[in-house]
Order: structure tokens, then sequence, then C-alpha cells
């Protein structure tokens, strides 16, 4: 007899990850391909992150830390607000989390229920969407166009049906690489605080930019803030990131944490708190994104990506491919098969028109980005009629 399994598994799978072993299994056969599916630096932790979890791991015992964190880096975190955004962050609404994936968790089992609605932009990032429905919580998906950058905007907010509890805005996008400025940020947490919805701000792309730096919602008493050292500073392997909290939150967290994940790994914390000593380091990581991303900008036209949103920060180029295919998910199948680059379908962050999208991430080698645009222009050239 089958014995059950949970609704909650059948949650929708995280295709940039399908996509991923898709692109694995061509290099396993001895092919050549060039990595744009998946977000994350190519570079490794900065050298002196990796000094630091080296003196860690002779040092230090390793056991378990207080839930919310080593009190050290809380405070690092905290001084990270004020050197970054001038914004004064106390150190004990600070909360280390193992990555922000199990930041977005905790926060949302801290402020919503069972049956909660909650509104995110669509696009967006596909994994916040499954664990709100994992968690039995419904996605309010707004669907955004490039004339508000991809955004989740205090215009779209305030036209939404019926009653909701939160939004979650994501600035830089995933995937658009779209910012929304801080007279939009401030609006839209001014329509929660009116209307009393919370808002999550997920900022793990802070510090990834090209044009104006994008604005914190720290300083916005109920806000939320989701961060990760997984971007910017290059440590997605180490899963570690943090949350800002509201005060009247900082327990309930604790105690979720304590009881879901009891503390987040003692070395990845350790080795965090010199991360914010390598700025130098790593902002030849963002020059380097920003090259990479002028010869996608310059090179995709002639490949066909012709309509491209503006990137304005993250490491991703999202590219409306409406001219080339009505189904994204067999095109980029197609382009990995036959031009040997992989990249992501929009339906993964859109269900409703991600058909006609494309996601490229360019946190690859120079060499790479330069390579990815000499195949898609010849694969093009070979698919074209004629
Ligand atoms: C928008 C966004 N939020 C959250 C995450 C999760 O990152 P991590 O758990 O590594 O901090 C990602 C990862 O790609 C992301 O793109």
């Amino acid at each position: 007899m089958a014995i059950k399994h949970s609704a909650r598994g059948a949650v929708d799978p995280f295709i940039v990850m399908d996509m991923m072993r898709a692109a694995g299994d061509r290099e396993a056969v001895g092919e050549n391909i060039v990595h744009m599916e998946v977000g994350q630096p190519s570079t490794s932790a900065p050298r002196g992150v990796i000094e630091a979890a080296k003196r860690g791991l002779d040092e230090d015992r390793l056991g378990y830390c207080d839930a919310l964190g080593l009190p050290d880096l809380r405070q690092r975190i905290a001084d990270h607000y004020r050197d970054s955004y001038g914004v004064d962050v106390g150190a004990e609404r600070i909360v280390v989390t193992t990555g922000s994936s199990a930041g977005f968790l905790i926060a949302t089992l801290a402020v919503f229920d069972h049956g909660d609605r909650v509104a995110m932009a669509a696009p967006g990032y596909p994994a916040y969407r499954n664990m709100l429905a994992a968690l039995g919580v419904e996605t309010v998906s707004v669907l955004s166009t490039v004339k508000d950058r991809f955004q989740l905007t205090s215009e779209l907010a305030a036209k939404i049906e019926g009653h909701i509890d939160g939004l979650i805005v994501t600035s830089p996008s995933n995937p658009a690489g779209t910012v929304l400025d801080g007279d939009g940020l401030e609006a839209l947490y001014r329509h929660c605080e009116n209307t009393g919805i919370r808002m999550i701000s997920d900022e793990i792309y802070h510090g990834i930019s090209y044009e104006a730096a994008p604005v914190t919602a720290a300083n916005f008493e109920q806000a939320i803030v989701v961060n990760s050292f997984s971007k910017y500073f290059s440590m997605t392997g180490w899963r570690i990131g943090w949350l800002v909290v509201p005060q009247d939150l900082v327990r309930s967290v604790e105690r979720l944490l304590q009881n879901l994940f009891i503390s987040t790994p003692t070395l990845s914390q350790i080795a965090a708190m010199a991360a914010f000593d390598c700025h130098e380091e790593l902002r030849e990581n963002v020059a380097a994104y920003a090259r990479n991303r002028q010869v996608l900008l310059d090179g995709l036209p002639a490949a066909g990506f012709d309509k491209i949103a503006p990137v304005d920060g993250a490491f991703y180029i999202y590219a409306d491919v409406g001219n080339l295919t009505n189904d994204s998910t067999q095109f980029c199948h197609l382009m990995l098969r036959e031009a040997g680059v992989a990249a992501t379908p929009g339906i993964d962050f859109d269900p409703f028109r991600g058909n006609r999208f494309v996601r490229f991430c360019f946190s690859g080698s120079n060499e790479d980005t330069q390579k990815a645009v000499e195949r898609l222009v010849g694969w093009h050239e070979r698919r074209r009629p004629g």
C-alpha cells in the first residue's frame, strides 16, 4: 500500500537547479558548456575570509553558538549598516542565519500564518514563491512590466484585489537586475504601514550595482530585511546570511531558530566576520561583473536578444525572447544543446509570462562571457531561415 506523501513536498522545482543538472549532464559526456544558468559568483570567498576560517579551524572548538548568532558578527553587521548606509541598526536586531534562504523561512514563520496572502512581483525569485507554497501561504503574483522595472511599486500594490498580509520586495531584482529607487521603496513601505502589511525587503544583491546604489529598508521600523554573504561577499557555499528584524520580533525569531536550526554554522560565522575587511577584493569582483555586463549589452542584440530590462544591479540579464520563441524552456534546452550555453527559462521566475523570457547570469569569467556571445551570435545566424 502506498504510504502518504505530504502535499508540501509537491512544491514546484527550482528550475535553475534543474538546468544546472542538464548542463552538468552534457559536460559529463565531454561537451564544453558556458554556465549562465546559476546565480553565483565564480570567484571564491575573499582571501581574508579563508584565512579567518583556517584560524577558526585551528583555534576554535566550533560548537553550537547563540541561536541569534555570534555577538561579534552581529555587531559587525550592525556596523556595516552605519558605514555603508548611514543607518543606525542596533546589533540586538541583527539575526545571523544559514543563508538568506533560512532567513526568509524564519521571517515567514515569524510573521505569516497558514492561509495568509503575500504579494511579490512576477518575475521574482522562485524559491520564495515555492517556500511560501510549502508553508501554506498564498503568493499573490503582481505582474510587473519593464515600465515598472519589473518591481513591485506602491501603485501596483494599491491595486491588489483582496486583503494581503505582506509583501516582498527584491531590489536589485532576481531575475531582472533592476532597482527600485529610494522614493519607490519609501512609498511602498508607507503603503504597508498605512494598511498594516508586513514588508520583507530582500537586499541580497546590495553591493553589486552599476547605476545608483540601492537603498536599504533597514531604517523602516516594521520592515524585515533579508541579506546574505552569498553574492557580493562571494560566499554561497558557506551558507551564511542575516536578517534585520523589528525589535518586537527578536524573541519569536530566536525561538524559531533555536528549534529549527539550533544555530548557524560557527565556522562560517567566524569567517564572515572578516568579510567586512575585504572590500578591496570584493570591489574587483564587481568591476569584473561590470565588464561582463558591457560585453553582453554590446553583444547580445546581434544574437537576437535585443529587448533587455535595465541592468541596474545584480548579475542578471532578463531578455524578452518573444521574437525567438513562445516556449522559453524548450528554447533554453535547445540553446544548451546547439550553442553550448546554459541559461534559465523565464518560466522559473514568472509562471504567467515567463515563456517569453530568458535569464542570463554574468557572474562567470570575462573569457566565458565573450565565448557565450560568440556562440549565441553563431547559433542565431545558423537558425535564421535562408
Ligand atoms: C533574490 C534571492 N534571494 C535569496 C537567495 C538565496 O540565497 P542564499 O540562501 O544563498 O543567501 C537568492 C539566491 O540566488 C536570490 O537570488
